[in-house]
């Protein structure tokens, strides 16, 4: 049987946010709605678009070769490269296996998962199984967004919430903790409260074929979000054995900011603990929310190396993931 390490944690970080800035105003007109409402239902002051020269891959690719150069880890030292996305738009092969080829690896396992926006967390966690279970020394663990290409403009509840971009860490051995036990799970009863608008067949078998987009029950998930998310967060930090005095940093997948401050609320966070707000200029970008929500606190100095952080991400599915990790 391989040995692994005794503990795995985040050795490096990369993002990168799409180029187009696209504020409320661009976006009202065709949802009948106004930048106030849109601030304050979920304090979205703008989000970011690909521009014509981005691609769900360059965007990918840009945040990997950040991580790895932060992590001062060389292409040919990754084993393995999992990629969360729900945006790919090839059923297959995997973008994980393209991004393997352009990065210049040697054959790591390179594989996509799907669990929407709390796709990230469900990669992480992998990532440190398999650096501990010893199947892996590095790996690359991504969550890379093209949701503007699969967003319906005039769709009222979700034309004005989503962004594109790409966020990627290494996760490799460690002598001390770096990723805590993650809290995982699922609410199939409400499996499709956010969901593909249109099955591919559906779409093929249509006279005018359009792009499907994301559709959601806004209120369904809000709920959910509000007051079942805290929970989880709670007993993550209960399984890790600290408490919210403990942290320094809160990362929420970036889903709405009345969900992020409800969660803040009932988890009783203290004054200490600094919040993730990357969703007021950057939208929701489903698996890449939480590490550029991370970027977003390493640039303005929010965090700092060896800052204590819990990360919590949810959506479709409904699925859910979260454990506390160590900050590079
Ligand atoms: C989408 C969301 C912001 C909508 O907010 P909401 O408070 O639930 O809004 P509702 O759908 O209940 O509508 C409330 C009112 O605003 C109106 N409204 C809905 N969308 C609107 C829009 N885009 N602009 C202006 N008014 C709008 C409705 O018509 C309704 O008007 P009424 O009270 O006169 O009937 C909210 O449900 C949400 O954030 N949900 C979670 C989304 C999310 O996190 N998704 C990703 C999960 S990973």
């Amino acid at each position: 049987m391989p040995t692994g390490a005794p503990h795995a944690a985040i050795l490096g970080l990369g993002v990168h946010r799409a180029k187009r800035v696209v504020p409320n105003a661009d976006v009202i007109a065709a949802i009948d709605s106004s930048d106030e409402w849109i601030q304050q239902r979920s304090g979205i002051k703008e989000r970011r678009w690909v521009g014509p020269e981005e691609t769900l891959e360059s965007m990918a690719l840009a945040a990997c070769e950040q991580a790895l150069a932060h992590a001062d880890i060389d292409p040919a030292q990754i084993d393995a490269i999992v990629v969360a996305t729900c945006t790919h738009t090839m059923q297959t092969p995997a973008l994980a296996a393209k991004l393997a080829h352009l990065l210049g690896t040697q054959a790591p396992a390179a594989f996509d998962i799907s669990a929407a926006c709390a796709g990230f967390c469900h990669a992480l966690s992998l990532g440190s199984d398999m650096v501990r279970a010893g199947t892996a020394r590095h790996v690359l663990v991504v969550g890379a967004e093209l949701l503007s290409e699969m967003t319906s403009k005039t769709d009222r509840s979700t034309a004005f919430i989503f962004g594109d971009g790409a966020g990627a860490v290494v996760v490799g051995p460690s002598e001390t903790p770096g990723i805590g036990p993650v809290v995982w799970g699922s609410d199939g009863e409400q499996y499709d409260a956010i969901r593909q608008s249109t099955d591919w067949r559906e779409v093929l078998a249509d006279e005018h074929p359009v792009m499907p987009h994301i559709a959601m029950d806004g209120a369904t998930v809000f709920r959910w979000a509000s007051f079942e998310m805290a929970k989880v967060a709670a007993a993550t930090l209960d399984r890790t054995g600290i408490s919210v005095e403990d942290i320094d940093l809160f990362i929420p997948h970036q889903a709405n900011m009345r969900i992020i401050d409800a969660m803040a609320r009932a988890m009783k966070l203290p004054e200490h603990v600094r919040i993730a707000r990357d969703i007021a200029e950057q939208g929701n970008t489903s698996a890449a929310s939480v590490p550029l929500a991370l970027g977003r606190m390493y640039e303005d100095g929010t965090a700092k190396s060896g800052d204590i952080a819990l990360l919590i991400a949810f959506g479709a599915g409904l699925s859910y993931a979260a454990q506390v990790v160590r900050i590079p």
